[in-house]
């Protein structure tokens, strides 16, 4: 039995006195992850160097984070962040035939700007124009061409929380021998994932936000027999086939997404994230979705019945777990908002008002009358 959102809310003391509307920025810290990081803290102090039992919880958080996305472990590497992970797709495309990458304004500047460090490498960036608030298949398809090799699209949008239709936009892609890349950090944790069903190749997130963990750790999904141009020439001895073998002449890439590994990976973050995923596989994502998606529906039309303006679609089957407002000091605004005790994320000129299965209708109500506060005072 799933957890109702009530009981899942009652994990996350913050709400005690604060409403966390900042998902997109930080999850927030639930008592679970508070048990796993002391855990990783005792088995420290206990047993000096456990590194069997600490590499026992990195590989549980992988298959976790493979559940989550019907995967198989196997086909997911752990990586510490997802420009790191963007920077292995990078790596080992070839350029030579399709040095076209295709992104938007929609992506996270971070990954954008892997793609375009590419460039000294023969690697061209082509950025799809897109409208203010959304980007469809259409756009992309208006600028994609034989010279496509790669198309990067976010699950749900930083900005704005725009929804991008990722599985038209993929088969676009495939039928013009392109391969698609997935950011799905502002939607894994929320909203169902399914790599079989978006049919992308790559899919990267962290476990910071979304999925309830703390900095320190993402994941790489690669889809099985993906040929690559080359071996990942970012590496390390956790993508050896046997890293304990210990020899340094000996350059064996492991066997699936394995191989796109580097070093010792973030221990105590590994704790937070396998602990977070466990808590989201304590939900139903399709239920998660439609909770968020309604407590967005009441976001919405109340900031439009107030005449305020905002920076997310106002399709709900284009929103995300995001409700955007439009602002003219987003930081401002936002620091308003907490003086109150409600936690939004700025971001330009919005505040980004995210959504969770532990938020609820008095969060709701709450940044609301925030809202309304501030705009007696001041300009939106
Ligand atoms: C969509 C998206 N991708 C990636 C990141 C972070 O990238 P990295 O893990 O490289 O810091 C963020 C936010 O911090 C994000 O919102």
């Amino acid at each position: 039995m799933s957890l109702t959102a009530e009981a899942f809310r009652s994990h996350f003391p913050i709400f005690q006195d604060k409403a966390h509307l900042c998902s997109c920025s930080e999850g927030a810290l639930s008592d679970r992850v508070m048990v796993a990081m002391s855990e990783f803290m005792t088995s420290w102090r206990v047993h000096g160097a456990p590194w069997h039992a600490w590499m026992d919880e990195v590989d549980a958080a992988r298959t976790l984070f493979a559940d989550l996305i019907h995967a198989a472990p196997e086909d997911v590497a752990v990586v510490s962040c997802a420009s790191e992970a963007a920077y292995h797709v990078a790596a080992t495309l070839d350029y030579a035939e399709r040095p076209v990458i295709l992104t938007s304004e929609f992506e996270f500047p971070s990954v954008a700007h892997v793609w375009l460090g590419q460039q000294p490498r023969g690697a061209r960036v082509e950025f799809v124009p897109a409208g203010d608030t959304g980007m469809t298949a259409d756009d992309v398809a208006q600028v994609m061409g034989e010279g496509t090799g790669l198309v990067s699209v976010p699950l749900v949008s930083y900005r704005n929380g725009m929804r991008p239709p990722v599985r038209e936009i993929a088969k676009l892609a495939h039928s013009r021998g392109a391969r698609v890349f997935v950011d799905a950090y502002q939607g894994a944790g929320v909203m169902p994932v399914d790599v079989r069903d978006l049919d992308c190749d790559y899919l990267a997130s962290g476990t910071l936000k979304y999925l309830l963990g703390a900095p320190g750790i993402a994941f790489l999904y690669v889809r099985p027999g993906l040929d690559l141009a080359h071996e990942p020439p970012l590496t390390g001895w956790f993508a050896r086939q046997e890293p304990f073998a210990f020899d340094p002449h000996l350059l064996d890439y492991a066997p699936g997404a394995r191989r796109f590994q580097t070093g010792t990976p973030a221990i105590p973050a590994a704790f937070a994230a396998a602990a977070g995923l466990r808590l989201i596989r304590e939900i139903d994502p399709q239920e998660s979705l439609r909770h968020v998606l309604a407590l967005g529906d009441s976001l919405q039309e109340a900031f439009l019945a107030a005449g305020i303006a905002l920076h997310s679609p106002a399709d709900r089957s284009l929103r995300g777990p995001q409700v955007a407002v439009l602002a003219e000091d987003a930081e401002d605004l936002a620091a308003f908002l907490a003086g109150r005790g409600v936690l939004v994320a700025p971001r330009g000129r919005a505040i980004r008002i995210s959504l969770h299965y532990y938020n609820d209708l008095t969060d709701v109500g709450r940044v609301l009358e925030g809202v309304l506060d501030y705009r007696r005072g001041h300009r939106l």
